[in-house]
């Protein structure tokens, strides 16, 4: 049985994903930060909804995702979830979240299902994270691995580096795929990692791999919103898209609104109330009074 959403499409589930990842079926995956993107994304039918801590240097300005806190992430995560009907929700767990205890850890993780709305989370790392993802899975809290560059490392990494390109260090990503997968995790992205060792960890694995920056052979593709959107002020990476220039739309759009207001070009008359006529009269009749008594 199939649970269908008001508008007649199928939600997304992790059943959904694990079938499309069998019949080939190609899975898309967004971020969403906030309720209006949220809205567009679900209802263009995108199958993922990602509320990634990347919302730190996209939201908030933050220089990298470090500083994001678990108030900040839930409080993101629930207006996503105002806003997707049909995709299926994860959220990120922000860095230190899991990292100090497995037990802080189910404790967050919980957070985001009870309080936000999150139908999973996603935490940063392999095999050393295949015993938090296994007792996560056994609290019923559907997990998404992340492995390659995982930002959250970027001092252990000395900066955003591809990685996966020797031969040890594919047969670590090989290690943490399959760890994440016997873990029970329901999906993995593949982040920053050549395209040749994405297409055999895909190939290796039953659960769907979404990559960014990991080539076409994932079964799925991630990007940040506002990169292909073009609403982010840094250089974009090699594999970013650029689908539109929403950041020059909404520039001439502000410097429009500027020379109307200084002009006197608005509001217009008919962007204005007004009284109705009879409210008018009296109030003319008033001032013709007033006036009169004045002479
Ligand atoms: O935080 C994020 O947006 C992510 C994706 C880029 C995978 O983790």
């Amino acid at each position: 049985m199939s649970i269908t959403t008001g508008d007649f499409r199928s939600k997304i589930t992790t059943s959904t994903l694990l079938e499309k990842k069998r019949r080939q079926e190609t899975i898309t995956c967004l971020t969403a930060y906030d309720y209006p993107s949220a809205r567009l994304v679900d209802e263009a039918g995108i199958d993922m909804v990602l509320v990634g801590d990347s919302l730190g240097m996209v939201m908030l300005g933050y220089e990298n995702t470090l500083p994001v806190t678990m108030q900040e992430m839930l409080h993101h995560t629930r207006a996503v979830r105002r806003g997707v009907k049909h995709a299926f929700l994860i959220a990120d767990m922000p860095f230190a979240s899991y990292h100090v205890s497995q037990r802080e850890a189910l404790r967050n993780a919980a957070r985001f299902i009870k309080d936000a709305g999150a139908e999973a989370v996603k935490i940063e790392g392999g095999e050393k994270r295949a015993r938090l993802v296994e007792r996560m899975v056994n609290a019923e809290i559907p997990v998404v691995g992340h492995i390659g560059l995982t930002p959250q490392s970027l001092h252990a990494m000395g900066g955003y580096k591809v990685q996966g390109k020797t031969l040890n260090a594919i047969e670590q990503l090989m290690h943490d795929a399959l760890a994440l997968e016997r873990s029970g995790a329901c999906c993995v992205v593949l982040e920053g990692i050549p395209r040749e060792v994405a297409a055999m960890i895909t190939h290796e694995l039953e659960i769907p791999t979404i990559g960014i920056g990991a080539g076409p052979e994932c079964d799925g593709q991630v990007l940040v919103f506002h990169d292909l959107l073009g609403l982010t002020f840094a250089p974009p990476a090699k594999f970013v898209r650029r689908y539109a220039d929403l950041g020059s739309v909404i520039g001439n759009a502000v410097l429009a609104f500027k020379e109307d207001v200084r002009s006197g070009g608005y509001p217009s008359d008919t962007e204005s109330y007004h009284l109705p006529k009879e409210t008018l009269s009296s109030l003319q009749a008033i001032a013709e009074r007033k006036r009169a008594v004045q002479l």
